[in-house]
């Protein structure tokens, strides 16, 4: 039996989020340029993404770039916007027929004026989509995320509008890039290496973390399905003990 068959769809993780990771080994075991390995890399982004939407995944989040990536050389950072800004142009077809809706999160305004451009044509030509959210994360960092979460509410807080007492969970939360979004249940990291690396820090405070050896450009639906059969294997307590859950 294939690991799709042993999922339980009624117990499906809202919500996952993925380090995809080991594109530049990847193209290293084989002798060729790091971006090769980032190109395809993108062949896994779209199978992953129509093996959610095959099974019903609501959101997806990929962390595409981080704040970090950007001290990487610099004929490597261009390749990665390059890509990027083909792929989104490339797939917003795709994206519409399979009813995925396109959302970015992280300090956008950093990007290429191109990609910032053609990221929110595509934002706004699946926006109605509805059947699941593809979430890039482009220049983000979980720390950057914080920080101007709390810059938000002290500009609240000065304009009078909020005060520190009146300062929950709900309302911090709602101050970060993924207001509206479930915090993900299950975050998988390719490649074997055992790491958050600043990703979804304050939403991940309770997500299953799933570690594979298998590097990203050879990740495909079925060892999704393989990290989703192994989740609902396990028992999400949130601080309580076994016999207080159901
Ligand atoms: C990590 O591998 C991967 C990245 C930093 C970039 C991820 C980008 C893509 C998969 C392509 C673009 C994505 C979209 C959504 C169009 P690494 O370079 O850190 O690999 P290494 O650890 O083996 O060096």
């Amino acid at each position: 039996m294939g690991f799709k068959e042993q999922i339980d769809i009624n117990r499906l993780p809202e919500h996952i989020a993925i380090i995809m990771d080991g594109n530049g080994r990847w193209a290293k075991n084989q002798g060729k340029f790091r971006v090769f390995g980032h190109e395809s890399g993108v062949l896994s982004v779209k199978d992953i993404v129509e093996g959610c939407v095959d099974i019903g995944i609501k959101y997806l989040t990929v962390y595409a770039f981080s704040t970090e990536n950007w001290n990487r050389p610099v004929e490597e950072v261009n390749a990665l916007m390059e890509l990027l800004i083909a792929t989104i142009n490339q797939e917003a077809e795709t994206l519409n027929k399979n009813n995925v809706r396109l959302n970015a999160i992280g300090d956008l305004n950093s990007l290429p004026e191109k990609c910032i451009q053609d990221l929110a044509n595509v934002m706004e030509i699946t926006k109605n989509n509805s059947r699941c959210t593809l979430t890039l994360a482009l220049s983000y960092s979980a720390k950057w995320e914080i920080v101007a979460a709390a810059k938000k509410l002290v500009k609240l807080a000065v304009e009078n509008k909020l005060s520190a007492d009146e300062i929950t969970e709900e309302i911090f939360a709602a101050q970060l890039t993924t207001t509206n979004i479930p915090d993900p249940e299950l975050m998988i990291r390719t490649s074997g290496e055992h790491r958050i690396s600043n990703f979804l820090l304050w939403q991940m405070a309770y997500t299953e973390l799933y570690f594979t050896e298998t590097l990203w450009p050879d990740f495909r639906r079925e060892h999704l399905f393989e990290a989703i059969v192994d989740y609902q294997k396990r028992e999400r307590r949130f601080g309580k003990i076994s016999e207080q859950l159901n």
